[in-house]
């Protein structure tokens, strides 16, 4: 009957009568789509029967072919449900289960042109996504986009939060969190997060960006959000050619904080594995010649400060091997460095070392004391200059026994050089060579995919910095292991302001939304350049479980741990990285989380408490715990004089089952607690 009712519409140019409706298997959720006289489309969502999404448009400016946002019909529609599980390589949980309702509306433009897309509607229990999808057809080939219409009109937002960071401001990812109304939000870059003024607890992302620009969110006021493209410099935000699909527009949708932690939303919309075997990308605890560098007592550069020497080198392999860490990250080892390397970005060169480092002698020790080298390849920016040496850079690598790059691409947002692709002359008048890109633009997106592709050929896992956004893509590339995107531990070292105590309880929130971030956690001196950093030492632990990431840094010098108390390095050595089941507990942005995992194909639970500012009591359930086994607790939490000395830790150890509780109390300026369970044989 919809059918007929649609080709009916078609026919008249009429917009559908009946409203095509999906809804989450737990029925709390639904979405539909209808249309107004001028054939515009509206989608919107409700959630226990309340508006969730108020009607919301779609569509697209082009940049050579009239608007596609008027006189669409809906010419048929395909519903279809799913209930997976798949396997995860490594991760946060083993096992990701995949359950949901599709609705894919075919749509149809009644004037002349008769452009053609697919409209996919996919609504799980814990949100919604959506995607755009273009058949090939003959008026719509080279699809040149210059925004998107998308809009997400957040029903509630009057008396709502929000937690978000602005969007196409020079520093990229790295802003701290501002706690505004949703009414209040400028350009923002997503995940962003909001609580409704009816307590409804939402998160909007982006799910599978590839080949496409990255999503801002810009706000048209009374809590109304458009998906603002990241520009590109050559022209509109994203060419692609049809056949194609955009990116999932996703809300994550819980009634807490934690249940939008515990989604696996984005990564369910990500496609699977693409790579095969990927034994070889191997979750890693590391040391690094890198603190030193952010303390400013070391350099990248040659010369007397110089970090990344052959003596040095051996020294830091030796240190990682004797605390069972299994990797090494050398940074400045190679040549380009030495002068402003922020603005030097051609020189560097990603197979030469510097005079004094023998990367033979170094790679032959790292592999005598079973340490992996965690190589790097810091571009400046300058994709042009890498993509030029990125097989040879990996092959380099790949001889020496490298298995995990971390990238870098330090450069003002909008100043990535990209080789053009676009005829043209530049400002000299000669042939233009290069475009400056954002960071998240399609020219990023791109070359994310040929970096992840040129080390997959040599069996290298990626953590890039200073990097395009999270949206699953690890799923697909399960090479793509980490990334920062955020504010890292580093912002502590410079101070400046540093993070201030509640960053990474609002991290969980915001940030972690999107995948894994590599924080670099574990300082305990608890000091930075000259200023200490905001954070107990009982949260340095915590970090290495409430922050996700398959690699964790033992960031410190090692003389500062062989100063800290010998129960901290206990915990550091033995916490895993690799985990068969994650649930985050407890908290709300800015003031606490609290996560307990299960170690990979292990039986010990581990949990994460980090605070914030003020001091937060914390009671959690023990119910994750198997019934009726006992298990020896060992508590590192902050000491009764923490909030005045943060390095006050004290450890306890008492037995409790799945019918206890866990209260332990966070102090002020950036409290924490981290707990090891044991099954008792
Ligand atoms: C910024 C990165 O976040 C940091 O970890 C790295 O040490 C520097 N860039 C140099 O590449
Ligand atoms: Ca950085």
């Amino acid at each position: 009957m919809r059918l007929i009712l649609s080709l009916l519409a078609l026919l008249l140019a009429l917009p559908v009568l009946a409203e095509p409706i999906v809804q989450s298997p737990d029925g709390r959720t639904r979405v539909s789509v209808s249309g107004d006289g001028d054939g515009r489309l509206y989608w919107q969502a409700s959630r226990d029967g309340q508006p969730l999404i108020a009607p919301s448009p779609l569509g697209f400016i082009l940049a050579d072919a009239p608007k596609l946002d008027r006189k669409l019909a809906i010419t048929g529609e395909a519903h279809s449900s799913a209930d997976t599980t798949w396997d995860q390589p490594w991760g946060e949980r083993a096992k990701v289960r995949d359950r949901h309702n599709q609705l894919i509306l075919h749509i149809a433009e009644t004037s002349v042109l008769k452009r053609r897309f697919d409209l996919v509607l996919r609504v799980s229990d814990d949100g919604i996504a959506l995607r755009y999808a273009f058949p090939e057809q003959p008026n719509l080939k080279n699809v040149r986009i210059v925004a998107e219409l998308t809009e997400f009109r957040i029903a509630g937002a009057t008396g709502g939060r929000a937690w978000w960071i602005p969007a196409l401001e020079w520093n990229r990812e790295e802003y701290l969190y501002r706690a505004t109304g949703i009414t209040e939000v400028g350009l923002a870059q997503t995940p962003m997060t909001m609580k409704t003024a009816g307590g409804t607890w939402l998160s909007i992302h982006e799910a599978a960006l590839i080949d496409y620009a990255g999503m801002n969110l810009q706000p048209a006021g009374g809590g109304m959000f458009r998906a603002a493209l990241t520009p590109s410099a050559s022209g509109p935000a994203v060419v692609v050619a049809a056949p194609f699909a955009t990116p999932w527009r996703v809300v994550m949708i819980g009634d807490s904080a934690p249940a939008l932690a515990n989604s696996s939303l984005i990564l369910n919309l990500n496609a699977p594995n693409k790579l095969g075997d990927v034994s070889w990308v191997r979750p890693c605890k590391y040391a690094g010649i890198w603190w030193s560098m952010h303390l400013d007592t070391e350099s990248w550069a040659t010369g007397a400060k110089h970090g990344a020497t052959t003596a040095n080198a051996l020294k830091m392999i030796d240190w990682a091997a004797a605390n069972g860490l299994c990797g090494l990250l050398i940074e400045g080892w190679n040549k380009g460095w030495d002068g402003d390397w922020f603005a030097n970005g051609w020189d560097f060169r990603f197979a030469e070392p510097t005079p004094d480092f023998d990367m033979v002698a170094i790679a032959a020790h790292a592999k005598k004391k079973r340490v992996g080298l965690i190589g790097h390849h810091e571009t400046s920016g300058n994709l042009a200059n890498y993509e030029a040496q990125l097989g040879a850079g990996m092959a380099y690598y790949q001889q020496n026994g490298v298995t995990m790059v971390k990238t870098g691409y330090v450069a003002d947002a909008g100043g990535l050089q990209v080789a053009a692709n676009t005829p043209g002359t530049d400002m000299n008048g000669q042939p233009r060579a290069l475009t400056y890109e954002w960071h998240e633009g399609q020219a990023s997106a791109r070359h994310h995919v040929k970096v992840l592709e040129a080390a997959a050929a040599h069996r290298i896992s990626i953590n890039s910095h200073e990097p395009i956004k999270d949206t699953g893509l690890r799923r697909t590339w399960p090479n793509w292991v980490s990334r920062e995107g955020a504010r890292g531990m580093e912002f502590n070292a410079w101070g400046n302001p540093d993070n201030g105590p509640e960053h990474e309880a609002t991290l969980a929130f915001t940030r972690l939304l999107a995948g894994p971030m590599d924080y670099t956690p574990g300082i305990v001196s608890l000091q930075g350049r000259g200023q200490k950093i905001p954070s107990t030492l009982a949260k340095q632990l915590a970090l290495y479980v409430t922050i996700y990431s398959p690699l964790q840094m033992v960031a410190d010098l090692p003389e500062n741990y062989a100063k800290a108390p010998g129960a901290a390095m206990d915990f550091i050595r033995a916490v895993p990285v690799d985990w068969q089941e994650s649930i985050t507990l407890a908290g709300e942005p800015g003031s606490h989380v609290v996560t307990a995992r299960q170690r990979r194909s292990g039986q010990d639970w581990w949990l994460g408490a980090a605070g914030g500012k003020q001091a937060v009591p914390v009671d959690v359930a023990l119910s994750f715990l198997t019934p009726g086994q006992r298990y020896r607790l060992t508590l590192w939490r902050d000491g009764d004089g923490a909030d005045a000395n943060p390095h006050d830790l004290a450890v306890e150890t008492r037995i409790v089952t799945s019918n206890d509780r866990l209260s332990v109390r966070l102090a002020a300026g950036g409290g924490g607690a981290a707990a090891r369970f044991e099954p008792i044989r």
